[in-house]
């Protein structure tokens, strides 16, 4: 039996699966992963860019970063993996959505009841007064305000160094506990606390891991599928 095989039947028979997205699955509609290729901006390292310090020291580099990711993911479209997965979802039920993708591609795909751990480039958020609300401009000439406090707001992504929502940590605890298989796709598993979550189902709860990666990762999965999430993940969820 091929790997594609082992996993397909294992997510058949499963009750609950968790499914967890990350930056590769929208490789391949456009938008480039956090780490390796395309990592940087204007020579800056993501997590110089998304993080409470680097706003604090200069919004208008980060709105501008910002403002370029908005527009890169207003033109791209969900490809077949974020069509697959939503329909899948639809068809089977017991699937749970997690993604730590702020592109919104999964619900544009028409997945429901997405989590998304990471909140969303389509808000802005305050970190003084924690307003937040949608926001879809593309650059912003002057910095945005606050309609609350006044304060510089910012995207409404949570950082690096700041904390997960409570609903979505709430979420991804549950999740993890309650998953029979957990299935990974375009993660490089070194961003906490979901790899951390990852983890922990393996080692406590002895929770099956199925990973789609083209490359190795930090993810040690019981089955690794090491293809390009529209590569399989049509064939992997088809009935
Ligand atoms: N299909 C599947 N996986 C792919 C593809 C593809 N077509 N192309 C690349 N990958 C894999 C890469 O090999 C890599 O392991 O996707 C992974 C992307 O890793 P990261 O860029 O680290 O993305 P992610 O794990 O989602 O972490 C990014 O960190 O910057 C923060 O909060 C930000 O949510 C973001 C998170």
């Amino acid at each position: 039996m091929s790997d594609l095989q082992k996993s397909r039947s294992i997510l058949q028979a499963a009750k609950k699966v968790m499914v967890i997205t990350g930056a590769g699955i929208s490789t391949e509609s456009g938008i480039p992963t956090f780490r390796g290729e395309g990592g940087y901006w204007r020579g800056h390292r993501a997590e110089d860019l998304a993080s409470p310090e680097g706003f604090k020291k200069n919004p208008r580099l980060v709105w501008d970063w910002y403002g370029e990711r908005r527009t890169l993911v207003s033109k791209a479209q969900p490809n077949v993996a974020h069509l697959a997965l939503a329909s899948w979802s639809k068809r089977r039920g017991g699937i749970s959505l997690l993604t730590q993708n702020v592109d919104e591609l999964h619900e544009r795909a028409g997945q429901t009841d997405t989590v998304l751990l990471h909140g969303s480039l389509w808000k802005n958020r305050c970190r003084k007064c924690k307003f937040e609300h949608r926001a879809c401009e593309l650059a912003y000439p002057t910095l945005p305000r606050c309609k609350v406090c006044n304060e510089i707001t910012g995207p409404g992504v949570i950082w690096f160094g700041e904390a997960l929502d409570f609903s979505s940590f709430h979420a991804l605890n549950l999740c993890s506990i309650e998953a029979d298989v957990i299935l990974t796709i375009g993660t490089s598993g070194l961003v906490s606390p979901t790899a951390d979550f990852i983890k922990r189902a393996q080692t406590k709860y002895n929770t099956t891991l199925i990973n789609v990666n083209p490359t190795e990762s930090n993810i040690q999965a019981t089955i690794e599928l090491r293809y390009k999430a529209t590569e399989i993940i049509p064939e992997l969820t088809a009935d």
